[in-house]
């Protein structure tokens, strides 16, 4: 990371040198290894253990060093075969997805879902069945309701792994944070972290929530009242609806997108009302520690909840690192499924 900060002409001193990594490739490989990933399907960040998380972790830190090789090949999909279904738009989850897949050498297949029979009548369960019928390995679904990709894994004999489900739950999203605030930091736990945004609408809200609590972080969710999430008691953060207060001492700042998509009604004044309120700015940022970092899942709406200069400014922005975590996160999910899967078929 450090090499990469350099190369990049990012100030090598808020990107820590990570642990050295154990030689994963040959051990995935072996037969009959313990399993580390007790679970067939990635559907969120819920069912996982701190354990889970830091198996996904590990795996990935190894990924996201052989993607920095010339020849990014493994081949632990090989044979197997993978496909998208995206019910909804993507450009990075949908690319990192096919890439991952690509480079560990699945057959990929991205299901062009507007030209699909879905569009004839057909529902979700039964374009599911009728794929599962093909016999693939791993299905990557993303959907706009809450709960159909669970809905969706009970009924097919693959693994399934959530790209993201209404505003429940994307937990490679959250696996992909989770790793670029490890490589940065150091470590990923005892961090102060604020999420701030439109924490309501949220998915990778969510799914951060979760895992960064678990990995016991102290969490601040900052926005307007309008934004957060009614039962927010429950997930054990701290709530401000100020970002000067909020952002107070923090290490990492997490924005997110105002998803209109899935807004009915006034939830904001304005634009430039919430971008002056709650907008991340160099003159916000300056409440946070002073090597805190800045992070966004994209896609950014610049000069909404965030300054277009400070998301490209690359001593405090690692956006663009949150991107190539992404690949290696979900080299290694569809690396332990697939192990899994091996494991079941010889027993
Ligand atoms: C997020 C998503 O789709 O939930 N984007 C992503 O996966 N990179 C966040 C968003 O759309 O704002």
């Amino acid at each position: 990371m450090r090499q990469f900060a350099q190369e990049q002409g990012r100030r090598p001193s808020i990107t820590l040198p990570r642990r050295a990594m154990p030689a994963y490739k040959a051990a995935t490989l072996q037969k009959g290894l313990p399993m580390s990933f007790p679970h067939r399907h990635l559907l969120g960040i819920e069912p996982l253990s701190p354990p889970d998380i830091t198996a996904i972790l590990d795996r990935a830190d190894f990924y996201a060093d052989l993607n920095r090789q010339a020849d990014k090949h493994n081949d632990v999909l090989a044979g197997m075969t993978q496909i998208n279904m995206f019910f909804e738009n993507s450009t990075r989850t949908q690319a990192s997805f096919e890439i991952a897949g690509k480079r560990l050498g699945a057959d990929v297949m991205n299901m062009a879902m507007q030209a699909s029979s879905i569009k004839k009548g057909e529902t979700l369960i039964d374009t599911a069945l009728t794929l599962n019928a093909m016999h693939p390995d791993l299905l990557v679904v993303r959907h706009p309701q809450s709960g159909a990709v669970d809905l969706l894994a009970q009924k097919v004999n693959c693994a399934v792994l959530n790209a993201g489900d209404g505003r429940h739950e994307h937990p490679t999203q959250a696996l992909l944070d989770a790793l670029t605030i490890r490589r940065a930091k150091g470590r990923l736990h005892r961090l102060s972290i604020a999420i701030c945004g439109d924490i309501a609408h949220s998915r990778v809200a969510r799914s951060n929530i979760m895992l960064l609590g678990k990995m016991e972080n102290r969490i601040r969710l900052i926005g307007p009242p309008t934004l957060m999430p009614s039962q927010i008691g429950e997930f054990g953060v701290e709530v401000f609806d100020d970002m000067a207060e909020g952002l107070k001492d923090v290490d990492v700042v997490m924005m997110l997108r105002l998803q209109k998509e899935r807004m009915d009604g006034g939830f904001i004044p304005s634009e430039r009302e919430y971008y002056h309120r709650y907008g991340l700015d160099a003159e916000k940022l300056a409440h946070a520690k002073p090597d805190a970092i800045v992070m966004h899942p994209g896609p950014m709406n610049r000069g909404v909840e965030i300054d277009g200069t400070l998301a490209d400014d690359i001593n405090r922005s690692v956006i663009q690192d949150q991107v190539e975590m992404g690949v290696a996160v979900r080299m290694a999910a569809m690396d332990l499924l697939a192990q899994n899967i091996r494991n079941a078929r010889a027993a």
